[in-house]
């Protein structure tokens, strides 16, 4: 089966911005305890933190980290977490039914950041709580010495302020499981008033609102519009999250899903721009996909954790979603989705980065590993920087219940023109035929292939464990040329590819 694809060095369709490739933690199951933080690991820095996780999370190239939550964060006193640890109280997290000893807040999370070479992005409580702790939360952290929050930040062992550029105002607002759960109307006309006081504090903030926690939410996508309407000029981004699951066992249908992803980004880009034209604004509002990934493999689980909540245990094994090979190649269509949309998508964050539905695993004083589904993140944040390229792709597709005619070959491109590279992250949908990809390099002379790497199973439901934490691995390809300024390579079977071609 063939694939044709054109590639112009004249047609971009944005410059990817960084932060695409960011992450989540939240206060949740073991993602923070025993997942980031544990004092007592062989590898623990000064700051509890385990050296051995920063080191992985380091290698993904992570610009920004999205925290403390998630559903947490909306019954979660900030507060709690500064201070010394001594005198930090035990509260019960209402979102999880877990107990949360705030031993880590936003002091040992700022260290964290910073041992791992990436940026910290605050959500604030705009469930149980509202615009006066917001404004105390942003001044506590940003604010100066010589006033209250300020002293007290310095008096708590940092005098400098963290100087967090990012603010979430609030988490996942339309869904009736959160804690403060709002009518659009509701949480719009607060999201106002705090975006409008936080700007007071300093302008050069960048503000998040919350769209839908789904595009399967019956309040999407009426949501953002009456959202952005209330918070239009007040803010910079709005939030939207989906999860990914095959729960009928079909790959096919599976692996079409990122042309939902697709369409909720288009129809939340046209929201934006509705609400732009209605308020006859020349801002845009982009769009902060900060919660995103493959999550169900610990359904059962968890029920059987949260439904029979006896007590309230301390960082449970909650969310530990072990992936496998045809999540891998998931995961690679939904980051190609998001280069594609550069244009709108400005932020994404995976969810999460350790432990909880995340490509980074830990054992309680033992080992870190790398899931199936840490090496196509790894490959797109790596390699995925530069300009997004608008692919004219001729490829054979099938009909799926989210979309017709999706095609065999997902494909995205990134030229770098600083690092004189041009990268495609290729997969191949198809189960039983091998693609052979035929791209037409126009404007890249003298192009040659630097580096080719392939992910490929005979056994879609392989996984890496504690055990046998190699067992989904990229391996070097072969086969892929350039001649006359084309490239050609071959696509086995349900197969993830990245091909690195050096340009003179
Ligand atoms: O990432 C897990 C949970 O998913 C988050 O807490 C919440 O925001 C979403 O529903």
């Amino acid at each position: 089966m063939r694939a044709s694809v054109t590639a112009n060095r004249d047609y971009g369709i944005s410059k990817i911005d960084d932060r695409l490739y960011g992450a989540f933690i939240e206060h949740l199951g073991r993602a923070v305890y025993t997942g980031i933080y544990e004092p007592d690991h062989k590898t623990a820095d000064a700051n509890g933190m385990r050296k051995d996780v920063i080191d992985l999370v380091r290698e993904l190239k992570v610009p920004i980290v999205r925290y403390p939550g998630g559903n947490f964060v909306s019954a979660y006193n900030w507060e709690d977490g500064v201070g010394p640890r001594k005198d930090r109280p035990t509260r019960l997290d209402l979102a999880w039914h877990t107990s949360e000893s705030n031993a880590v807040g936003v002091h040992e999370f700022a260290r964290w950041c910073e041992a791992a070479d990436t940026e910290m992005m605050l959500a604030i409580n705009l469930g149980s709580r509202g615009l006066d702790q917001a404004r105390n939360f942003v001044e506590y952290v940003n604010g100066p010495t010589g006033s209250a929050w300020g002293d007290l930040r310095k008096k708590n062992g940092r005098a400098e302020p963290f100087a967090v550029k990012h603010w979430c105002l609030g988490n996942e607002m339309d869904g009736p499981w959160q804690v403060g759960h709002k009518t659009a109307h509701e949480y719009g006309r607060l999201a106002n008033e705090v975006a409008k006081t936080l700007r007071a504090f300093d302008k050069s903030l960048e503000l998040v609102v919350c769209g839908s926690s789904n595009s399967d939410m019956k309040t999407y996508p009426e949501w953002e519009r009456m959202v952005l309407e209330h918070t239009y000029d007040a803010v910079d981004h709005i939030s939207l999250h989906m999860y990914f699951a095959n729960r009928g066992k079909n790959t096919a249908e599976y692996l079409a899903l990122n042309a939902k992803l697709d369409a909720y980004i288009g129809a939340i880009a046209s929201t934006i721009e509705f609400v732009r034209a209605q308020k006859r604004s020349r801002k845009r509002v982009t769009i902060s996909f900060d919660e995103w990934n493959v999550w169900y493999h610990s359904n059962v689980q968890d029920r059987e954790i949260l439904g029979g909540a006896k007590g309230w245990p301390h960082a449970p094994r909650l969310l530990e979603d072990i992936y496998n090979f045809e999540d891998a190649l998931q995961v690679g269509c939904i980051l190609n989705t998001f280069i594609r949309r550069s244009d709108v998508v400005k932020i994404a964050c995976i969810a999460q980065l350790v432990n909880v539905i995340a490509p980074i695993m830990t054992e309680p004083g033992g080992a870190a590993w790398r899931q199936a589904i840490f090496y196509p993140y790894y490959f797109a944040s790596a390699y995925g920087r530069g300009e997004a390229l608008q692919l004219s792709v001729r490829s054979p597709g099938y009909d799926s219940e989210v979309a017709d005619n999706v095609p065999y070959l997902d494909i995205a491109g990134v030229h770098d023109e600083a690092g004189k590279t041009v990268t495609f992250f290729a997969v191949n949908r198809h189960g039983g035929e091998t693609l052979d990809l035929d791209v037409d390099l126009q404007g890249f002379a003298a192009a040659r292939v630097m580096d080719h790497q392939v992910m490929t199973s005979a056994d879609l439901e392989a996984v890496n464990t504690l055990k046998k934490p190699l067992t989904v691995a990229p391996k070097a390809g072969s086969g892929a040329e350039v001649k006359d300024e084309r490239l050609t390579a071959r696509l086995p079977r349900h197969s993830y590819q990245m091909i690195r071609l050096a340009l003179a």
